[in-house]
């Protein structure tokens, strides 16, 4: 029998979801039912809180979640140790995934995934992500890690533990709405093999660890490094077209921060980023990666029309130029990403662990049959 074979899963529903809604034709993100261009406007642990109870939590509610997360956000010493032992060259991401796989050698429960269980490790997972990337960022540089502060908000410890001074409000806003826009995304690919590594009943870290390592690869959450990296490369407006039109010229060539799987047209967090990257290179007077990646958009917007294809900015496209004019080094930018991608891990993991069923599809084998075996000495 033939089989029907959907390379990459493409348009394949693997599962249902209350988390978030994708409407890829029309541009539209929503998480448990409220857009997220109106999200935007709370902070990032309403949106946590949100996208792991349903709904969006009350003032009591909120500093109730507040409390519980204030004392949680520092590193165990030995997991800061073994990050001051890295040489000192080692790509971030490499760093960030085994400091979250060490994480669970310090949890004294670390492998139950009963609700309260998996809960209780979400709740440290989501304000020690941040504390890792901060350590990782200042040790690379001799400096020693910063403890969080409980009395600061998750995006204003993250500015506070990098740098080591208390955040301007304006700064941990711009910050809040990239964790928001970055939070969930449905069945993207660091989220789906973080669900699928709970399928087996594995451990929460277990399935965090394969989410960002999974995340890291450039055609997912690394592409905001490929898009500051590119926008280097090009350094000015005027190179921006032949950048362009040189890499599509190349076979399969791609423009990094373009295209999406799911959307058809301008993913909406891209243009919400645009807005940010604007007012940021307004307020700063350092507007360069903003008109080169505006020329960028142009030139691809014409390319991918004459050849008649839906690829339009995707939401790195904008995030990185946003984190340049933040102050972040390139290699930081995907750590980010992974510091707000971490409550929609723990969401769909909650989902999963609730309501599981092994994920395990079939390969079409193409490869030789009926062969006989011959011993070592015959071959
Ligand atoms: C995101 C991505 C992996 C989606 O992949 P996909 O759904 O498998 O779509 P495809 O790669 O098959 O793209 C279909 C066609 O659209 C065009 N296309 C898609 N993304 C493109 C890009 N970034 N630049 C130029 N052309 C692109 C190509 O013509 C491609 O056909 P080809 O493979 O024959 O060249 C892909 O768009 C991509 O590689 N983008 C760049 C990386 C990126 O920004 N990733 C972050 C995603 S949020």
């Amino acid at each position: 029998m033939q089989e029907t074979i959907h390379r990459g899963l493409v348009g394949v529903v693997a599962d249902t979801t209350e988390i978030s809604f994708i409407d890829g034709d029309q541009g539209e993100l929503s998480y448990r039912g409220y857009d997220i261009s109106e999200l935007t406007e709370a902070s990032y642990e309403e949106v946590v809180y949100l996208l792991w109870n349903g709904e969006l939590p009350n003032a009591a509610e909120l500093s109730a979640f507040r409390d519980e997360l204030a004392p949680l956000g520092a590193l165990p010493f030995e997991i800061v140790d073994r990050l001051r032992c890295a040489r000192p060259d080692t790509e971030p991401m490499h760093l960030m995934r085994t400091a979250v796989s060490n994480l669970a050698c310090h949890d004294p429960n670390p492998d139950e995934v009963d609700a309260e269980n998996v809960r209780r490790i979400g709740h440290r997972l989501l304000v020690q992500f941040p504390t890792i990337v901060s350590t990782i960022e200042r040790l690379r540089h001799g400096l020693e890690p910063v403890d969080p502060d409980p009395e600061l908000s998750i995006a204003g410890n993250f500015l506070y533990t990098l740098t080591g001074e208390r955040p301007t409000e304006a700064a941990t806003h711009v910050m809040d709405v990239a964790l928001v826009l970055h939070a969930e995304h449905g069945s993207n690919a660091s989220t789906f093999t973080a669900r699928t590594a709970a399928s087996s009943l594995t451990d929460v870290y277990s399935a965090v660890t394969a989410g960002v390592g999974s995340l890291k690869g450039p055609l997912h959450g690394g592409a905001n490094e490929a898009v500051m990296r590119a926008l280097e490369e090009i350094g000015s407006v005027e190179n921006a077209e032949p950048y362009v039109m040189e890499t599509l010229a190349k076979p399969h060539g791609r423009v990094m921060g373009f295209g999406h799987r799911v959307y058809r047209v301008l993913d909406p967090r891209a243009a919400i980023l645009a807005r940010v990257a604007q007012k940021l290179a307004r307020e700063s007077g350092e507007s360069k990666y903003w008109e080169m990646s505006l020329e960028i958009a142009r030139v691809m917007e014409r390319e991918m029309a004459k050849r008649q294809r839906a690829v339009a900015p995707n939401v790195d496209f904008f995030s990185a130029s946003v984190y340049r004019m933040l102050g972040f080094p390139i290699d930081m930018y995907t750590p980010i990403f992974a510091v707000a991608r971490i409550s929609g891990w723990m969401a769909h993991l909650y989902e999963q662990y609730a309501d599981n069923r092994l994920v395990r599809p079939l390969l079409a084998y193409e490869g030789p049959k009926g062969k006989k075996f011959k011993p070592v000495s015959s071959r």
